[in-house]
């Protein structure tokens, strides 16, 4: 059976995946003691299914993991209707995609700046560092409201809090994790406690005037919800962006596109970097009552994993799945999720994307890529390290 921690299967899953979706049906892994579902049929049935839930399990002890529990108990993703819904709906108005589209000229802007300080920098950058992850995370932070100055502080607490989304998460990440919880929400409470005295044009005030004038988001819930999006707000797009990118360059006609149409083919090439090479890979859901995917009873207490990048390389769904192809059309890809916790961001990413990847090719036609990127050691969020490129 697969293991997830393999460096050999994390650097090319797909052929395993496939060799999982030939089975047909869920499939039961001793090991982690879950169902794993890798058919696009039955991944999407796992996330629609109203008996399977996203259940958060504290950790203990509760006083070394209090702060890293809370910002999960008490956050949009990991909690379920009726306290799902309250907090999501709290947040949802600042994601519509009318609101996101007023985005555009300030996304525009510091893709301007980003690309000036590539050129300034003259022939060589880390597509990375330098492009795929300051965008999103200056986006977000600017939604946010959170200081510019601290910008640097976001990366570095999501990774270690999002480590613990791996399978079987080393002591090393466990440590991280907890520290890095401890220090971003006691940030984040200071800033929801000057945000109430001087209130922003930002989303952090907003919420935070919503703690004082009812009771409908508690200061746990409110930090927890600042935590999510600033993670959220970037960790993907980053992975996705990237993985894109290599998987295009390995992809020399797709390449060629890139370099002398990306404008016209930006909305399709956006959807088929997350289909094809996808961010987000482990997605796992606990039945609140006897139920059945794909045929396979699943007993209450189990837990069953929508496999995310296998579900959008099915060929049932998909032509040529395993061929990248950045003008697909229609591409049904659940790269995004769906049922209740479908993204919420969705229309950010892909108005981020869609302004980034055409204006990278369009300030350097001849972009090439250099040495062999380097990729992160985890599948759940699977992504490069850092990816070289240079400039003629
Ligand atoms: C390419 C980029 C992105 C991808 C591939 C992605 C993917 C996903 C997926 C698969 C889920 C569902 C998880 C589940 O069902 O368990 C999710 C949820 C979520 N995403 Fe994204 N996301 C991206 C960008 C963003 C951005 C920019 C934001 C902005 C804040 C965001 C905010 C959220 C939130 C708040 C949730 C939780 C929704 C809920 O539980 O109701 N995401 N995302």
């Amino acid at each position: 059976m697969i293991d997830f921690k393999d460096i050999h299967f994390i650097d090319n899953p797909y052929p395993a995946l496939k060799e999982l979706r030939s089975i047909g049906k869920p499939v039961w892994h001793q090991e982690l003691q879950l169902f794993l579902a890798a058919k696009y049929s039955d991944a999407n049935d796992v996330l629609r299914n109203k008996s399977l839930g996203r259940i958060f399990i504290p950790r203990s002890p509760e006083s070394e993991w209090f702060e890293y529990n809370y910002l999960h108990a008490d956050s949009i993703l990991d909690s379920e209707p009726p306290k799902h819904t309250r907090l999501r709906s709290l947040v949802a108005k600042a994601f519509n995609r009318q609101r996101i589209e007023g985005l555009r000229p300030d996304i525009e802007r510091l893709t301007h700046q980003l690309l000036d300080n590539i050129q300034a920098k003259g022939g060589e950058f880390d597509v990375i560092a330098d492009y795929a992850e300051p965008l999103p995370v200056k986006v977000i932070a600017a939604l946010l409201g959170f200081p510019d100055s601290d910008e640097y502080l976001l990366r570095p607490w999501s990774q270690s809090i999002v480590k613990m989304y791996e399978v079987n998460p080393t002591e090393a990440y466990k440590a991280e994790a907890k520290k890095a919880a401890k220090e971003f929400a006691a940030y984040i409470h200071d800033l929801m406690l000057e945000r109430l005295e001087k209130p922003g044009d930002d989303l952090i005030s907003e919420l935070a005037q919503v703690t004082e004038s009812g009771e409908k988001l508690s200061t746990h819930e409110l930090i927890a919800t600042c935590v999510l999006l600033l993670n959220a707000g970037h960790e993907a797009s980053v992975n996705g962006f990237g993985n894109g990118i290599v998987a295009a360059y390995q992809h020399p006609d797709q390449w060629k596109l890139l370099q002398s149409q990306a404008e016209t083919i930006a909305a399709t090439a956006v959807e088929e970097f997350l289909r094809f090479d996808a961010p987000l890979h482990f997605f796992d859901r606990t039945a609140t009552a006897d139920t059945e995917i794909g045929g396979v009873e699943i007993k209450k207490g189990q837990k069953i994993v929508s496999l995310l990048g296998s579900a959008n390389r099915d060929e049932d769904v998909f032509d040529n799945s395993d061929q990248m192809d950045l003008t697909r059309n229609p591409n049904p890809h659940i790269g995004f999720g769906a049922g209740i916790h479908f993204c919420l961001g969705g229309p950010l990413a892909r108005l981020e994307m869609s302004i980034s990847l055409p204006e990278l090719f369009k300030r350097f036609p001849t972009l090439e890529l250099t040495g062999t990127p380097v990729r992160r050691p985890t599948f759940s969020l699977r992504g490069y390290e850092s990816v070289m490129a240079k400039v003629k």
